[in-house]
């Protein structure tokens, strides 16, 4: 017999529509396409801070006075050097595993070095937050580093975060261009709301576990290409379309075969994405690059972006988003494809922090309901009678 339960309800698929929270961390602005943490628009925050500010920002609900940031510098630059097992962790996955599984792993690993993983404090939180921030950053780095062949590169506590990053992967100090580039890119990957991973974080932390439960819950979110991982796919199609003269046949046949095209379209953003507008900037400074790559690269996401948006833009509000251009602004700051979404994943650390810390303020534990349509109240059937 079918379970004839109650009249069926109203279903929201993937949560659509659905209010989960009160938040003051993030406004999305989907019709207008404006994003603001704690009230400031990333504009104005690429413009005028960096990272760690933008930590302190998300954290505490303010920009920080002097002595703060100072104080928020120095605990995650202190925070950077790796413990050995980690680093023997990511050199043992290197080859088996993607980054981002490596990621997940290490951040998890983490755990198991801080003497305060068990403490649910706010100031514990607090403290153990800065600490992931800081050493995913390292992770990130570590393992673009051993992939590429070289050994790991102590961090120097004298630089930016950005900074310190671009030198535990290139084991060199990046040029200014590189470290404009990566610190706008960890600022606008650094928040979004309740977006997959972020809620795949504070389901997590519904439960009462520990904060690094939770942001490992979060990178595993992260890694799909319907999300996080959706910088690299969008790569890898434009590696796939080579030649930027192939870009409106592909395109277009890939539509009429219902596939979707990594980059562009957004839950929430029914406008273009002010994210893919900052690293748009970047790409069109490339346009003359020396770099074949990057040239044809370039090329091939403009008139991409053309052809999408005369083609879904205004009609079904399928815009370019976060995704789509970092591909080529990364390669052109000498990044590799696989570790795009490991990037995503380090900025977010943030996001996921701040959000886990405001639920727990007002904790409750997520539990949704399914409607059931399966059979009720079968009469078992001995083996030897079915
Ligand atoms: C991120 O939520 C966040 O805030 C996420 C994020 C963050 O900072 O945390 O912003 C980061 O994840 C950005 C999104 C990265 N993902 C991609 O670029 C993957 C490609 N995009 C699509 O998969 C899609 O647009 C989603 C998943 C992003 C959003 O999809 P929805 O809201 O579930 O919408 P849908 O898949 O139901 O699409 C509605 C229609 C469908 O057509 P029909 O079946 O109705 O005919 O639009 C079409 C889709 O086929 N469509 C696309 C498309 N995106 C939607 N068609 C072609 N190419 C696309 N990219």
């Amino acid at each position: 017999m079918i379970g004839m339960a109650d009249a069926k309800p109203q279903i929201s698929s993937g949560l659509e529509g659905v209010y989960i929270a009160e938040s003051s961390i993030c406004r999305v602005d989907g019709q207008a396409g404006g994003l603001y943490y704690r009230g400031y628009s990333i504009d104005s925050l690429c413009k005028n801070s960096d990272y760690e500010e933008v930590v302190h920002l998300l954290l505490h609900g303010r920009l920080p006075k002097a002595q703060e940031l100072a104080e928020t510098k120095k605990v995650l630059a202190e925070s950077r050097n790796l413990p050995e097992g980690v680093v023997s962790t990511i050199k043992h996955m290197n080859g088996k595993a993607h980054p981002m599984d490596t990621v997940r792993t290490a951040v998890s690993m983490l755990s198991a070095y801080d003497p305060e993983v068990a403490d649910s404090s706010n100031e514990a939180n607090m403290r153990k937050s800065l600490r992931i921030i800081s050493r995913t950053a390292s992770i990130v780095a570590t393992i673009g580093r051993i992939a590429a062949g070289g050994e790991y590169v102590a961090p120097d506590n004298s630089m930016s975060h950005s900074e310190n990053f671009l030198y535990m992967l290139n084991g060199k100090k990046p040029t200014p261009q590189q470290l404009d580039i990566m610190r706008d890119m960890f600022i606008i990957h650094a928040e979004h709301s309740s977006n997959a991973s972020t809620f795949g974080t504070m389901v997590a932390g519904s439960t009462l576990a520990d904060i690094y439960s939770a942001v490992t819950a979060g990178i595993a979110v992260l890694k799909g290409p319907l999300h996080g991982g959706a910088d690299e796919a969008a790569l890898h199609m434009m590696n796939e379309i080579g030649d930027p003269d192939n870009t409106e046949v592909y395109i277009t046949e890939a539509l009429a075969g219902k596939k979707k095209i990594m980059g562009f379209g957004h839950r929430v953003y029914k406008a273009y994405d002010p994210r893919a507008k900052v690293i748009k900037t970047y790409l069109l400074q490339m346009q003359d690059s020396s770099s074949e790559e990057v040239k044809r690269l370039t090329g091939i996401a403009l008139r991409a972006e053309k052809l999408m948006i005369d083609k879904l833009g205004q009609s079904h509000g399928i815009w370019p988003n976060v995704d789509f251009f970092a591909g080529p602004v990364y390669r052109a700051a000498g990044i590799p494809a696989e570790i795009f979404t490991p990037i995503f994943a380090a900025s977010r650390t943030a996001g996921w922090c701040a959000h886990m810390m405001e639920y727990w303020e007002n904790n409750r534990l997520f539990r949704p309901l399914e409607y059931y349509t399966g059979a009720i109240d079968l009469q078992y059937v001995p083996i030897d009678k079915r």
